[in-house]
């Protein structure tokens, strides 16, 4: 089964993003942490920066919005040439289908990911699998880097795992919080296949080293 890799610029120097994606470069995607202030209590950057980092990144991006209404600027994200842009499920307003918002990134070439909090059950969503190329599935309280893994939402992982395949569906799921060298496995053994990790690759010394590790350590937990 394929692995993926997203480090999150999130932990890299914001005053130098050109290189520190080329620090990345063997990774699979860059995944791309927007943030609004509202949706969660941080702030990061927004449509005119990711469209610039799109020009230069020498990987696709994995755009990841932790914002209000993603319905109003996912589909702008998606226009920026995102290989993937991942919105909330807690996020889009009342009265809008998430299903809306999913179909027009599609429409816009993007792959089409829904996100969920450590909180947020899976089984509301399960049936609306089909509309989305990747499930997000938090394992941090998303806003900030550096915190640490929750292994309690491993089971709806495993939850995801068999859904996807009994509905013999084409779909990636991916972990993003305290994803390092002693929990990747974990979210491997549980059916992740698509691992986002921040300050374990930005801290270390040789990025492309952190990668090659996580790599080997994920799919040493495949099955
Ligand atoms: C948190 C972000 C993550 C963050 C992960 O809200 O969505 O992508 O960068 O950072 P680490 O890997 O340091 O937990
Ligand atoms: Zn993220």
């Amino acid at each position: 089964m394929a692995l993926r890799i997203n480090p999150s610029i999130l932990s890299a120097d914001f005053a130098n993003l050109e290189s520190e994606l080329d620090r990345i470069r063997t990774a699979d995607l860059a995944h791309v942490d927007v943030m609004d202030n509202h949706f969660v209590p941080n702030l990061t950057l927004g449509l005119p920066v990711v469209a610039r980092l799109q020009e230069v990144s020498p990987i696709p991006l994995d755009v990841h919005l932790m914002i209000d209404a993603p319905e109003r600027w996912a589909p702008a994200y998606a226009e920026t040439g995102a290989y993937s842009v991942t919105f909330h499920a807690e996020a889009v307003s009342a009265g809008v289908d998430p299903v809306t918002v999913a179909r027009s990134l599609r429409e816009r070439g993007a792959r089409a990911g829904l996100a969920i909090k450590p909180g947020t059950p899976i089984e509301p969503y399960l049936e609306l699998l089909p509309e989305f190329d990747m499930v997000l599935v938090m394992t941090v309280e998303p806003g900030f880097g550096g915190q640490s893994f929750m292994p309690e939402t491993m089971p709806k992982l495993r939850t995801l795992s068999a859904a996807v395949r009994d509905a013999g569906l084409d779909l990636w799921l991916q972990v993003d919080g305290g994803i390092n060298d002693d929990t990747i496995g974990i979210a491997a053994e549980a059916g992740a296949d698509t691992f986002v990790a921040g300050s374990a690759v930005f801290g270390a010394d040789s990025a492309a080293e952190r990668i090659e590790q996580l790599r080997t350590l994920a799919g040493e937990h495949t099955h």
